[in-house]
């Protein structure tokens, strides 16, 4: 039996929407943190047949079978239980897949020995969810052509920064992300300038991460969040994530920023707030959502480091 972790990530300059050939790229640039605190465990252990389950059910889940299916056939393995769990809202906005890619594949990688770098466990993760690739990596992360393996743009000691999540509902979300995504490449008139307009943004959070500009890394991140839920309310038929709750929370964020605190929003597919901010700003932030009618529950990461083997 073999063990690994990952946490998820969020990403600062957003993935959506897939490149139209196999392997399942990204469109565009990415850009992500990784928390710590949220995780996803998976355990993997020799068995007669492959068998998943998640949090303790047996599921039937067609990507995770999908993906184990591929890495049996390359790397000619036996089969696997996979057991996994996460100590977070599955499929709420949370990246949950992420981190359960990026332990899962992890965990195949040490159980079977197959001796792979993080590069190409980066590789395999993404085929699993592209967000996945990302959370193979600590710290500040990037997702770029030509390769789409996830490199580490800087580790989390470079900058501390805080994430206090608002959660606004538990609920798993109605539309998937993979589902989300196709039907705003097909159907949104924004598409087309969301993939062209997505280097500049790339370009412009990862000299704001470099040079450790908080305006700057706030005010293009959550011009891509936008961006990418624009894409979302202009799609046919509309997909909208967000609860009162997630609305009342951005407003709640711009007016603790427009009063001095050091922070900004994020959103993905689902109606939970992540506040990014700088250390001495994340009491007041949590706080201050907390108070926020609605608002269910708050969870505080800091910044964390990439997936990893653990022991039981
Ligand atoms: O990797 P997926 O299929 O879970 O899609 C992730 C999409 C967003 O979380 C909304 C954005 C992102 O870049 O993580």
């Amino acid at each position: 039996m073999t063990q690994a972790l990952a946490h998820p990530n969020i990403a600062l300059v957003k993935y959506w929407g897939k490149q139209d050939r196999a392997g399942n790229m990204p469109a565009t640039p990415n850009l992500s943190i990784t928390l710590s605190e949220l995780c996803a465990k998976t355990r993997v252990s020799d068995s007669d047949q492959f068998e998943f389950q998640l949090n303790g059910q047996v599921v039937d889940d067609s990507k995770v079978k999908t993906l184990v299916d591929s890495m049996t056939q390359e790397f000619n393995l036996p089969p696997m239980r996979i057991e996994s769990s996460n100590n977070f809202p599955t499929s709420a906005g949370l990246a949950s897949s992420a981190a359960g890619f990026a332990a899962l594949v992890t965990a195949i990688d040490a159980h079977c020995q197959l001796g792979m770098n993080q590069a190409l466990r980066s590789e395999w993760a993404r085929r699993g969810s592209a967000s996945a690739a990302r959370s193979v990596c600590g710290g500040f992360v990037a997702l770029v052509p030509p390769d789409w393996q996830a490199q580490s743009l800087a580790p989390s000691k470079h900058w501390p920064l805080e994430v206090v999540i608002a959660i606004t509902s538990h609920d798993a979300k109605g539309v998937s992300s993979t589902d989300g995504m196709e039907r705003s490449r097909l159907t949104s008139p924004f598409y087309n300038q969301w993939v062209r307009s997505a280097g500049d943004d790339y370009a412009e959070a990862s000299v704001a991460i470099a040079e450790r500009d908080f305006a700057q890394l706030a005010s293009v991140a959550e011009l891509s969040c936008l961006k990418m839920h624009s894409l979302m309310l202009t799609s046919r038929p509309a997909l909208s994530y967000w609860t009162p709750a997630s609305l009342a929370c951005m407003d709640r964020v711009r007016e603790l920023r427009n009063s001095g605190e050091a922070v900004f929003f994020t959103i993905d597919a689902g109606p939970q707030i992540k506040a990014v901010c700088l250390p001495e700003s994340a009491d007041q932030v949590a706080k201050a959502l907390a108070d926020v009618p609605g608002v269910r529950e708050i969870l505080r990461c800091p910044l964390g480091e990439g997936a990893r083997v653990i022991d039981d």
